[in-house]
């Protein structure tokens, strides 16, 4: 094993949600050391324009790569969408695993009325990432855009009436569609997951962009040299642009014991 493999998988997201993809991380490869960082002063991202995105993911990333990682996870959809061919441009050395080609080729190999629902937010619908990810297969892709969803997580509030009333109203359309498979495509979807299946019923396939970005960054991992291979106490640091307590407390509503001593970072930005 190589002194470059010892180094921390980073993982990014505008937020929460991209615990969702560092838990599902732990589970495949739980020697490996991680460095997670929530932009949670500035989330959610999904409304803003794709340009500034852009500049908040980079930002991000350069923190991320500051901190010696040996390999970048964009946990976030919406960032994927802004600024994948700029971070791979920007960090041509270093393996950057994302969420969105991976998501999508799972909902293509088992989608079986070729009807695929994709639910994301407004940035990552305009960039139609997941339009371009299934260009190349014979599926109709039909987008729903889920603005509320994020909001609802990032208060710690994942069931009850009112979020089932706003989940319908987004996911009758796509049942109306006959859809068969429905991407989550944002990694604050997964916490929602209980609600979303309730509502599309059991015939509905569900992706979580989240499981298969891990799997994708194993398969990355492997490939480049870089997978942990002893039996190593991991270390997982989690930080955050916003409130440590506020991060901490919701971690532990959500995600039991998963999320500890969170630290707040300073991106050296204006926020
Ligand atoms: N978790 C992010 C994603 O996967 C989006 C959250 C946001 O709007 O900031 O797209």
């Amino acid at each position: 094993m190589n002194d470059e493999s010892c180094a921390p998988i980073g993982i990014f997201d505008s937020g929460f949600g991209g615990l969702t993809v560092a838990r599902a991380i732990v589970d495949l490869l739980p020697s490996e050391d991680i460095l997670y960082l929530g932009d949670t002063a500035r989330t959610p991202y999904g409304p803003r324009p794709l340009a500034q995105v852009r500049e908040f993911t980079l930002q991000s990333l350069d923190w991320l790569i500051g901190q010696g990682v040996k390999a970048l996870v964009i946990a976030c959809n919406t960032g994927s969408s802004a600024a994948l061919r700029d971070a791979r441009e920007r960090y041509p050395d270093l393996p950057i695993i994302e969420v969105i080609l991976p998501a999508a080729r799972k909902a293509a190999g088992i989608t079986r009325n070729g009807r695929i629902g994709v639910i994301c937010t407004a940035a990552t619908a305009n960039s139609r990432s997941y339009n371009d990810a299934l260009a190349a297969s014979p599926v109709n892709v039909i987008t729903q855009v889920c603005p509320k969803f994020v909001p609802y997580v990032e208060a710690g509030i994942t069931t009850g009436d009112s979020l089932i009333e706003v989940a319908t109203g987004y996911l009758e359309p796509l049942k109306h569609q006959q859809v068969d498979t429905l991407i989550l495509g944002c990694t604050h979807y997964p916490l929602l997951s209980g609600v979303i299946s309730f509502i599309m019923g059991d015939d509905v396939a569900l992706v979580s962009s989240a499981d298969e970005c891990a799997r994708s960054t194993f398969g990355t991992l492997k490939r480049k040299g870089l997978l942990r291979s002893d039996n190593n106490q991991a270390v997982r640091r989690f930080t955050t642009t916003g409130d440590p307590a506020e991060f901490e407390g919701l971690g532990r509503r959500l995600m039991g014991g998963f999320v500890r001593d969170v630290e707040q970072i300073d991106l050296g930005v204006t926020v």
